[in-house]
C-alpha cells in the first residue's frame, strides 16, 4: 500500500519528517520523489491521527529503522 519505512534518513531529517507526517500531500509538491510515489501506489499516505508528540516519537522511531 506505501513504500517501505528503511533508510528514511537518506532522504528525511527529523524536523522535516514531522512536517511530511504532519501534512503528507503538501510534500508531493517539494519532492520529485513523494510525487513519483503517488503514481506507483492506488492509495494515499494517510494523515496519521496523532498528537505533536506522538508524532515526534513515531518520526524518531522509523528513522531508525534500517
Ligand atoms: C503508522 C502508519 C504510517 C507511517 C508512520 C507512515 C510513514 C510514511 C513515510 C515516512 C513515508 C515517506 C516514505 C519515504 O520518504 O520514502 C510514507 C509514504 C507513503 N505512505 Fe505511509 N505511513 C503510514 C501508513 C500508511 C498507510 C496506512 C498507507 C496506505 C493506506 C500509506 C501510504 C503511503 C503512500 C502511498 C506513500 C507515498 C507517498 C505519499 O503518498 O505521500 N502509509 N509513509
Amino acid at each position: 500500500m506505501g513504500p517501505a519505512l528503511r533508510n528514511l534518513t537518506e532522504h528525511w531529517n527529523q524536523a522535516d519528517l514531522v512536517d511530511y507526517l504532519t501534512d503528507p500531500k503538501a510534500w508531493h509538491a517539494k519532492s520529485p520523489r513523494l510525487a513519483e510515489y503517488t503514481k506507483r501506489f492506488p492509495m494515499r499516505m494517510p494523515v496519521p491521527d496523532l498528537t505533536p508528540e506522538q508524532r515526534a516519537q513515531v518520526a524518531a522511531l522509523i528513522l531508525g529503522w534500517k
